[in-house]
């Protein structure tokens, strides 16, 4: 299905990028999704969303951000 017509990007290109671990952010700029009307982001950030629910790949990057300290845990050891 296509979910940006202004770019014509269908789900299956946003979740093949969301499965490779990038965010919205990354696929916006990668892709051009969202750049234009606008009228497709919260469908596209939805296929980013699932994905990201269901990519223990995403979970994984996740918990190693989480172990490699971030500004959010530096400021917690500071305390
Ligand atoms: S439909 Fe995606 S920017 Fe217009």
């Amino acid at each position: 299905m296509i979910v940006c017509v202004c770019r014509r990007i269908s789900d299956r290109e946003i979740a093949r990028h969301a499965r490779a671990g990038m965010g919205f952010d990354e696929i916006q700029f990668e892709l051009g999704v969202a750049t234009q009307c606008g009228q497709c982001e919260g469908c596209a950030r939805d296929v980013v969303a699932q994905c990201n629910a269901s990519c223990p790949t995403a979970n994984i990057k996740l918990a190693t951000q989480a172990q490699e300290g971030s500004p959010w845990n530096t400021s917690q050891a500071s305390l």
